[in-house]
């Protein structure tokens, strides 16, 4: 898994430290380390290029977690677009503290970041209209082996998520996932029986193109 290197700022291209393999993406002491040295870092694309999507799917008023926010600028520019009511988790304690800090110092004092697991959400069921998250459930894919035929172990965080991520939404939130993943690999997963959500995806993108799926609960 990486970053799409043609759209990268400078800023992106000297501080991105690229590990030697994939793997280190399920390491936490590998992001604690990046986020350590790395100010900012737009996984796939940012904000502009899938902004008129957010602004299909998402009310201004909508309560939105962010998964894995990493030191992405995703909640800010949400928050300007009137998304006000923001929480943000991560599980690198380091892009925590610093998402914390810098969100603080640019006066965007209301949006809340919390060091946390995606597997293991810490809220209460049914709290929030919008899920996003973007690049961070691809994560879990990096040791998933055929992606035709994900290793169970995979399969079983990947569900432990989209579990958690289907307990916190109202009746008729949204969960918004932002990936390379095709929808041959993400459908069976996203359509296990047990979820009571539709599943639809636009592109976005020049030359390669990333997916934004749109699982509405409570509409199959
Ligand atoms: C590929 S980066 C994406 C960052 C950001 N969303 C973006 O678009 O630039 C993945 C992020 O997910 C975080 N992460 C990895 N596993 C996680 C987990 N189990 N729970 C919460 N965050 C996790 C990492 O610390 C990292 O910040």
């Amino acid at each position: 898994m990486d970053g799409d290197g043609h759209n990268r700022t400078e800023t992106q291209r000297t501080s991105a430290v690229e590990p030697s393999t994939a793997l280190a993406y399920l390491d936490p002491h590998y992001w604690d380390e990046r986020f350590a040295h790395e100010d900012h870092y737009e996984w796939f694309k940012d904000y502009s290029h899938f902004r008129h999507l957010i602004q299909q799917h998402v009310k201004p008023n909508s309560s939105v977690l962010e998964l894995g926010c990493g030191n992405s600028q995703l909640c800010e520019q949400l928050y300007s677009d009137g998304i006000t009511e923001m929480t943000c988790i991560d599980l690198s304690a380091v892009a925590v503290e610093k998402m914390q800090k810098r969100l603080l110092s640019k006066g965007y004092n209301e949006i809340k970041v919390l060091e946390a697991d995606m597997l293991d959400l810490p809220f209460t069921n049914e709290c929030f209209d919008v899920v996003i998250e973007k690049g961070t459930m691809d994560v879990l894919f990096v040791d998933s082996g055929d992606p035709w035929n994900p290793r169970s172990a995979t399969v079983n965080k990947v569900m432990a998520m989209l579990q958690g991520v289907h307990r916190v939404l109202k009746p008729n939130g949204i969960f918004i996932s932002i990936t390379f993943g095709q929808p041959h690999f993400r459908r069976p997963l996203f359509n296990a029986p047990e979820f009571t959500w539709s599943v639809e995806w636009n592109t976005f993108g020049d030359g390669f193109h990333y997916f934004f799926y749109i699982l509405k609960k409570n509409e199959t």
